[in-house]
């Protein structure tokens, strides 16, 4: 399978690369099947996403599927990013190879492991927030 327009032009031209200083959440990931990286920024405000940023030593698939999950994730609650998938993302490109599938999980796990670490600390976390990092550890790939 080749790469989809979409996977092209966020990897040649990847949306909300950098740092944001004053995060109010950040995750950091490693790919265990390639030993990529990918650190996660996120403003919060009242719940609400209004920035993300990302930084990869990672694969083009790594950098277009993050590309895409910050756009999708910008202007929504923290309990709306958490249900995006990587499967979401990767259609939301028009589809990656399936060797490539796993590449995407960079950008899912480090959104959520930036939540995780939100709702923890702001005192947020509750046994409906909690179940739902549960079932989506058991759903990767
Ligand atoms: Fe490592 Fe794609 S090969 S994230």
């Amino acid at each position: 399978m080749e790469y989809s327009k979409k996977v092209l032009d966020h990897f040649m031209n990847p949306r909300n690369v950098g740092e944001i200083e004053d995060a109010t959440a950040t995750g950091t990931v490693g790919n265990p099947i390639c030993g990529d990286i990918m650190k996660m920024y996120l403003k919060i405000e009242d719940n609400v996403i209004v920035d993300a940023k990302f930084k990869t030593f990672g694969c083009g698939s790594a950098i277009a599927t993050s590309s895409m999950a910050t756009e999708m994730i910008i202007g929504k609650t923290t309990d709306e990013a958490l249900v995006l998938t990587n499967k979401a993302v990767a259609e939301a490109l028009d589809g990656l190879p399936a060797v490539k599938m796993h590449c995407s999980v960079l950008a899912e796990q480090a959104v959520k492991k930036a939540l995780y670490d939100y709702y923890q600390r702001e005192g947020l976390m509750t046994p409906e927030r909690e179940k739902m990092f549960k079932i989506l550890d058991d759903d990767e790939h």
